[in-house]
């Protein structure tokens, strides 16, 4: 690695971090040496109604069970409010940025824990009670944060869906995790144009019932005031609910080992998978990352620009901060509406020190010319973040100089909606940064890098990532489907978590992800099953065939090429290309929306009818000359005819 792209801690980083170093590689040590003591003492970080006597009880083997704290009793909801109140009830919780530049609110951590415990009433009232699912489908505005933290009040599991996913989408996760009970808005606003999420919502529980699921109630936030249908018996006023119950609501017991939430995400086969994460353990990770990671410190303005329907937000917009008694801020809106200097002007306007976001915003940005940076001020920037997507050395070094000029450490987190919180990440004031890299891991976290026959490799090497002992924040299931857990993380390489992301660790014990090394894409961030995609192509009658891959793409990092073949009869047109990409949009949701979709008379296929996918990915990226061997195809010449219609050609 040239020295260029390395970027030693400054002594001015150091100087007030709460930890150096000397300090990273002590208690790192005592963490893996002795994580009985390390995780005894530092789950003490969070209030517990009845105290742990037990810590760590988990086993990557022999059908996988993982607890933490397993006899402490707490609430989350408790945790990032009530234990605040009395000594920052007036200090502000949530930032609201709204996507309109000229629209923002503050609300104190009293106000929350009002908004909080009303909603909290809401719900109990509607019959939802611990244990139970609730579906959250919200635009980025405060009452996000409080059906989030209203559902961990009376201990009901939620489930938050990202507003750009599909009415389709929608049900299937609202019928998976058996959720009565669901919340949106009339509508989302983002870069000034209205999203239907009532309508879609509505759309979804039909969608739903029609595979004999029933929602009872349908909570709606009025947002923008748009016209909405109304189901009466079913749909509810979500002002006018609360206005009417107390402002009390007790916070229910919760065992730490009790489920908090469900996030579905996207794996390399079948449907999206519930990640299931627990109470005490989950928060103890999320809100130790947010203080040592950020180097949070009291007062501090902090500003995570993911959404809500991320693990992101749920761990470090949400949970982590309001642990922390932070100032968190939440934002409608899209990087370059109403211009491309609006991140940076919220951060003049908020005055924000610690600033969190994801490479293909950064890319994006730094596309569209300095000059948008350059007229705003950012003195107050401290700390910059990067999630989601390895980091292209180029954006690093444009974050670092252009964004921070130079006075910010950059923190390239690596995590997983597995995880529950950051795993491999710089701490401010005490590693070296080298640009790309995610450097060193977290407290606790034990990385391995494995062959392809799980030998587990030493030193600077080329690997499969795998981590080797539990951490608290790690998921403890799949809900409703413990063997797809057991098979889907600890199967390929018995006894270890496998992430399914490639590795490189250099010489000084550095780590460089790669990407993912099993059928997942990162399209933006966002992550994407190829299977997913292809099963919505298929579902198009006009389609006998799917398979998609991804390819290198400057600003998305990755992009979507599907390769179709049609049903005997069809003719490829570009009536029928845009009607295939409107139908994975309207099946899965825009972000799923193919990039490339390229005709294809036959896929090549082995002689046992498996698609070689190593070759689609070549011709994807236009790098057909190293196939490989392709002798084993049942018919080598489909490959010719991939070759002389690829869509990528340089
Ligand atoms: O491939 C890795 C990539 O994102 C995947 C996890 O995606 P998701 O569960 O949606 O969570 C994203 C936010 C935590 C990983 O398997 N990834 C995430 N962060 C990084 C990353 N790749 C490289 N560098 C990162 N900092």
């Amino acid at each position: 690695m040239s020295d260029s792209h390395l970027h030693p801690v400054k002594p001015e980083w150091t100087k007030n971090a709460l930890i150096d170093n000397e300090t990273y590689l002590d208690w790192y040590k005592q963490s893996i040496d002795d994580p009985e003591a390390f995780w005894g003492q530092h789950g003490k970080r969070i209030d517990w109604f009845k105290p742990y006597s037990k810590v760590k009880n988990t086993d990557f083997s022999n059908g996988v069970s993982i607890k933490w704290f397993e006899d402490g009793v707490t609430n989350v909801a408790y945790n990032c409010i009530d234990r605040h109140l009395e000594k920052r009830g007036d200090q502000v919780a949530l930032i609201w940025e709204a996507d309109d530049p000229s629209k923002d609110k503050k609300i104190t951590y009293r106000q929350l824990h009002d908004a909080v415990s009303r909603l909290g009433n809401v719900l109990r009232e509607a019959g939802v009670k611990k244990g139970d699912r609730v579906t959250i489908y919200m635009p980025m505005i405060p009452e996000a944060t409080y059906v989030m933290l209203a559902c961990a009040r009376i201990g009901a599991i939620h489930s938050v869906v990202f507003g750009g996913f599909s009415p389709d989408s929608l049900a299937g996760r609202i019928a998976d995790c058996g959720s009565g009970v669901v919340i949106t808005a009339d509508e989302g606003l983002r870069g000034g144009k209205p999203i239907p999420l009532k309508a879609n919502a509505d759309r979804a529980i039909e969608i739903a019932k029609g595979q004999g699921f029933n929602v009872q109630t349908l909570l709606v936030v009025k947002h923008t005031g748009g016209q909405v249908r109304w189901v009466d018996g079913r749909d509810v006023w979500y002002h006018e609910a609360t206005e009417k119950v107390s402002a009390e609501c007790e916070p229910e017991q919760m065992n730490a080992e009790d489920p908090l939430f469900i996030l579905y995400t996207s794996g390399s086969t079948g449907k999206p998978k519930g990640v299931l994460h627990t109470t005490g353990g989950y928060l103890v990770y999320a809100s130790m990352t947010h203080q040592y990671v950020f180097d949070y410190h009291e007062g501090d303005i902090y500003w995570c620009t993911a959404d809500v329907g991320w693990v992101t937000g749920h761990s470090y917009i949400v949970y982590g901060p309001l642990a922390n008694g932070a100032t968190t801020l939440i934002f409608e809106g899209v990087p370059n509406y109403p211009s491309p200097s609006r991140f940076w002007e919220v951060i003049d306007k908020h005055k924000v020190n610690i600033f969190y976001t994801a490479p293909t915003a950064l890319r994006a940005l730094m596309g569209a010319g300095n000059e948008h940076v350059a007229k705003t001020d950012r003195s107050s920037l401290r700390i910059l973040g990067s999630v989601g997507e390895p980091i292209n050395p180029e954006a690093w070094e444009w974050y670092f100089k252009v964004v921070g000029e130079e006075r910010c450490p950059i923190v390239d987190t690596w995590w997983q909606t597995e995880t529950g919180g950051i795993l491999i990440t710089p701490l401010p004031g005490a590693t070296d940064l080298k640009a790309g890299s995610a450097t060193r891991p977290f407290f606790g976290v034990k990385p391995e890098l494995v062959d392809g026959d799980g030998k587990v490799l030493e030193g600077p090497t080329d690997g499969n990532l795998c981590i080797a002992d539990s951490w608290p924040g790690q998921m403890r299931t799949v809900y409703g489907d413990h063997e797809r857990f057991v098979q889907t993380y600890f199967s390929t390489y018995a006894g270890k978590y496998f992430t399914g992301d490639g590795c490189r660790r250099d010489e000084d014990g550095y780590y460089w992800i790669t990407g993912r090394v099993d059928d997942v894409l990162n399209v933006s961030g966002h992550r994407m099953g190829t299977a997913e995609i292809e099963s919505a192509l298929v579902a198009h009658p006009k389609v006998s065939e799917a398979a998609v891959v991804g390819y290198p793409h400057d600003l998305k990092g990755q992009g979507i090429y599907c390769y179709v073949t049609l049903m005997a009869g069809e003719e490829w047109s570009d009536t029928l290309h845009k009607e295939l990409v409107a139908h994975v949009r309207s099946e899965i949701g825009p972000i799923a929306a193919p990039d490339k979709i390229q005709f294809a008379p036959g896929l090549p296929k082995t002689r046992s009818g498996k698609i070689m996918r190593r070759i689609l990915r070549k011709i994807a990226e236009d790098d057909y000359s190293a196939l490989g061997d392709t002798s084993t195809l049942a018919d080598p010449a489909v490959v010719d005819d991939l070759i002389a219609n690829r869509q990528n050609r340089k």
